[in-house]
């Protein structure tokens, strides 16, 4: 890299789960599309490849994040580059911030290589990174990121990729996402759930199943353009969700707030918990967000639309 060149930028989008999150996981569809705020990485010509680490984070975040970056960085032979983060994601919230700081850093170091930054290699490569933050994702959150795009996501058997389908949506898809406060890792979530599903294979199995078929059906709305049926698989994905023991009263107590508030539908998005995140769709979220935040309540609104130029 030629050290007056000018900074190498890579952008990852945050993510939202509209449908299908923890069935995803067992090869279930899920539909999941990016958000406007993630993580942008810079990078400018170093003698070494190193990765700049925030200095809020402890020593191990520190040890996870550079061996995850070395991982990723060895795969392109270990350019000379230099990279810096910056965030607008709030962590471990259920909005894929590891997921995106991942693909930030990723389309930094391909370039930095001299390759393309084209959505599967960057992709390919930010799994990489992943796997050291997660183990074995079901790959929706760093897919979704990378591409950019509301699709829908199948995991292939045993594998942190899958099959993936770009959806078009004929209207605009706006989200009220609203932080509900503290929740645990995702890994222990999911592991909680495997537990109880390895116990009753047939019970937890018809529930994935069901919230599969509500993602499939709720792609076959978003491209029709039925917003409408799409809120009312978000409605029922939420009780399945809740039968699965993955929802709690602070967030049921939002969902609820937000479809009295005017959502289409509304529910809890990522590996739920205690806390985490809940979304609401709506045709216009502008003044419930204004209401939301006159209260003190953290949200925000975003389109979950196309690529932001980078
Ligand atoms: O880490 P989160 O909260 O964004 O959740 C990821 C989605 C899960 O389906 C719960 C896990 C996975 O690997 O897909």
């Amino acid at each position: 890299m030629n050290p007056r060149a000018t900074p190498l930028v890579g952008f990852g989008a945050g993510k939202v789960i509209l449908l299908g999150e923890h069935s995803v996981v067992y090869g279930n569809p899920a539909l999941a599309g990016p958000l406007s705020y993630g993580v942008t990485a810079q990078g400018v010509a170093s003698k070494r490849c190193q990765l700049v680490l925030p200095s809020t984070l402890s020593r191990p975040q520190k040890a996870l994040l550079t061996r995850a970056f070395q991982r990723a960085a060895g795969l392109v032979r270990t350019p000379g580059v230099k990279v810096s983060l910056e965030s607008e994601l709030p962590l471990s919230m259920g909005l894929g911030s590891s997921a995106a700081l991942s693909v930030a850093c990723c389309r930094v170091l391909l370039k930095a290589a001299g390759r393309e930054d084209a959505p599967r290699e960057v992709a390919r490569l930010a799994l990489e990174m992943e796997q050291e933050f997660h183990g074995t994702p079901s790959g929706v959150d760093h897919t979704t990121s990378a591409e950019q795009k509301l699709i829908l996501y199948k995991r292939l058997p045993n594998q942190s990729s899958g099959r993936v389908r770009a959806l078009k949506s004929p209207r605009p898809l706006k989200v009220l996402v609203v932080l509900v406060g503290e929740r645990s890792p995702t890994k222990k979530t999911v592991a909680a759930l495997r537990e109880r599903q390895a116990r009753w294979p047939g019970r937890y199995g018809r529930l994935f199943q069901q919230i599969g078929t509500l993602a499939q059906e709720g792609a076959k709305a978003v491209e029709a353009g039925d917003l409408e049926a799409l809120g009312d698989a978000m409605n029922v994905n939420q009780g399945l969700l809740a039968a699965l023991g993955l929802s709690s009263p602070p967030l049921e107590e939002m969902v609820y707030r937000l479809r009295a508030m005017g959502a289409l539908g509304a529910k809890l998005t990522g590996a739920g918990g205690d806390g985490g995140a809940v979304i609401g769709l709506f045709l216009e979220p502008e003044p419930a967000v204004a209401k939301l935040l006159e209260l003190g309540v953290r949200c925000f609104s975003s389109q979950l639309a196309g690529p932001r130029a980078l």
